[in-house]
């Protein structure tokens, strides 16, 4: 148990500076929590999901949430504590072409943008592809969300920026010093936050994005199908942090919280499913955590103020933002630079031009 207290984090005044935050999967699960903690710390966040009944039901859910918080607040509290506002956005991330409509749609009502939480995900699938040729939790957790952060960057940051802060890297100064993006307008501390997992070490050996894992017994691969999109996220970020420094970007493990929907292929399997579904509420029970203290690594990597760039940056988070090692193979920068290299020429294969990162 920690005594992490999300109210301890900065609070945002819309009116004097205003933030703006787009989060995948924000509807359900850990990232419902994590919008509620940003929405109730005065961000302005935009829900992208591939359902919008689900999300505009999480929004009105959101709301009524936030008003019963923010009535037990003191009046002193009240006037520190703003609130931020709540937007939909649609997205597919089994769709490249959704990914690139998102971000069209986004730019058309944003100029800036702050915080990127890539925290959309799916597990222990079936064995099957998308429309572009990827695995499904490869494209879910890790393809399409590069993609969505090359295609947003330039809301977040600049090439010029980049440059300098290469030269200042080595500087802890260099947290305070402000962003200009791509429009010349200031981006104050924009972040990146990959929703990365335990689950990374299911693949304790170096691969190549290629491998399938396509074998029986599909519950013991498709785990490594997974543990390979979460390991390569972790590769992603590190590698953002080294090409892209004006961006502080890190990944987090939430913690073990089996009450979201992330095990519910799983709990539905024919004859074992309701086996499964004993097994998780008793390891629930033992070692996880609830869905809300579940969110508190995002929340901690998106708002906390103590992380420096010089050294916070490509770190990652794990149960409520304690920094921890992910393996090595997610820490190796030589595979970093193949798995993003294997991204960007498979991208561009589709169609789909890496132009910002
Ligand atoms: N729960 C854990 O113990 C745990 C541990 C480690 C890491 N994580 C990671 O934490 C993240 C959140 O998981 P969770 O536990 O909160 O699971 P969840 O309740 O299933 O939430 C996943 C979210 O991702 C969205 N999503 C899935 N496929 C999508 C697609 N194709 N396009 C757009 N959105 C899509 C879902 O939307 P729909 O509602 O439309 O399906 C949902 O909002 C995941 O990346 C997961 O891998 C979770």
């Amino acid at each position: 148990m920690s005594n992490f207290n999300p109210n301890l984090l900065p609070y945002f005044n819309p009116q004097v500076e205003r933030r703006v935050c787009l989060i995948t999967g924000g509807n359900s699960g850990l990232g419902y929590y994590t919008v509620l903690h940003l929405y109730l710390h005065g961000y302005d966040v935009y829900l992208a999901g591939r359902n919008k009944q689900r999300v505009l039901h999480a929004i009105d859910s959101l709301n009524k949430e936030a008003v019963a918080r923010r009535s037990k607040y003191s009046q002193s509290q009240l006037k520190k504590r703003y609130l931020g506002t709540l937007h939909y956005i649609q997205i597919d991330l089994l769709s490249l072409n959704s990914v690139e409509e998102a971000a069209i749609e986004f730019k058309k009502r944003e100029k800036v943008l702050h915080l990127l939480i890539l925290n959309a995900g799916i597990m222990a699938t079936p064995y099957s592809k998308t429309a572009d040729g990827f695995e499904i939790q490869l494209q879910t957790s890790y393809i399409s969300h590069f993609l969505l952060t090359d295609r947003l960057y330039d809301l977040m940051s600049s090439p010029e920026t980049d440059d300098q802060f290469q030269l200042m890297k080595n500087d802890s100064k260099v947290y305070n010093t402000s962003v200009v993006n791509e429009s010349g307008l200031q981006v104050n501390d924009p972040r990146v936050v990959f929703l990365s997992s335990i689950g990374h070490w299911f693949v304790p050996f170096h691969f190549n994005l290629n491998s399938q894992f396509n074998y029986y017994p599909n519950i013991i691969f498709t785990l490594f199908r997974y543990g390979m999109a979460k390991c390569a996220g972790i590769q992603f970020v590190k590698t953002m942090a080294i090409r892209h420094p004006s961006v502080l970007s890190v990944a987090v493990h939430p913690g073990i919280v089996l009450n979201t929907n992330l095990f519910s292929h799983l709990t539905h399997l024919p004859l074992f499913g309701t086996l499964f579904w004993i097994f998780f509420q008793i390891f629930d029970w033992v070692f996880g955590v609830s869905n809300e203290e579940g969110c508190y690594s995002s929340v901690k990597a998106s708002l906390s103020d103590e992380f420096d760039k010089s050294v916070s940056n490509g770190n990652y988070y794990v149960t409520f933002g304690v920094e921890a090692n992910p393996s090595t193979i997610a820490s190796n920068k030589d595979y970093g630079d193949e798995s993003w290299a294997w991204t960007v020429k498979q991208l561009e294969e589709r169609g789909h031009k890496i132009s910002n990162l």
